[in-house]
Order: C-alpha cells, then sequence, then structure tokens
C-alpha cells in the first residue's frame, strides 16, 4: 500500500484525500486548498492543530517532548473534549499504512 484514505472535517466541509505513506497529514490537508500551518512545520505556530477520535491514539506515535509543549499551550476545545479526542499538530504525523481510512477534525483558529 503505498497511499492511505484520509478523512478530514473543516466546519460543515468534508474531504477525503489519498496521501503516500510518510506525508504529514497537514501537507495533505494543504493539498486541496485548506490554508493552516503557517510555521511550516516547526512546532512554532500551532495552527496546524488536529482533533483526533481517541479510539485512534494507539495508532499515532507518541508527540515529541516538544510538541507535547507546544499541545499543553492550546486552550481546551469544549467541542473536542480530552475524554473523546486526542489533539496534535498535524505537521509531526505521516501517513501510515496503520492510519488507513483515518479521520481528523480541523478546528477552527483560536482568535
Ligand atoms: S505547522 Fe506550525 S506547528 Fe505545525
Amino acid at each position: 500500500m503505498s497511499k492511505i484514505l484520509i478523512k478530514f472535517i473543516q466546519d460543515k466541509q468534508k474531504w477525503e484525500a489519498m496521501g503516500k505513506i510518510g506525508q504529514s497529514l497537514m501537507s495533505l490537508a494543504n493539498q486541496d486548498g485548506e490554508i493552516f500551518g503557517y510555521c511550516g512545520g516547526q512546532l512554532a505556530c500551532t495552527t496546524c492543530r488536529v482533533y483526533i477520535a481517541k479510539k485512534y491514539q494507539p495508532l499515532l506515535p507518541k508527540p515529541t517532548e516538544i510538541e507535547e509543549d507546544v499541545l499543553c499551550e492550546l486552550p481546551n476545545n469544549i467541542n473536542y473534549p480530552e475524554k473523546d479526542y486526542v489533539k496534535r499538530m498535524s505537521c509531526q504525523l505521516k501517513c501510515t499504512s496503520q492510519l488507513n481510512g483515518l479521520t481528523v477534525v480541523i478546528p477552527p483558529p483560536i482568535l
């Protein structure tokens, strides 16, 4: 399997994209013109944050210490409670065969 299917949800919009193994979820989301990830994956902006259903957490790599620090700075999002969702920086997550069919929620920007 060289490509996997990822489903994205942003506001009321839903779309699917085929990601290459090793491609970041941020890059895949931006393929269809969704603009986020301003720092280009340097863990400096938090605009690439996403929410993923907790049941997928075992399939995700553990966040690095730096990503953990960035995630801790983010306010809780009442629409995606921590008991149901895990928040991650999509620039740090790569497409892997285990993630085929994953749904990724892109929240509204923090104002
Ligand atoms: S792109 Fe800036 S933190 Fe991921």
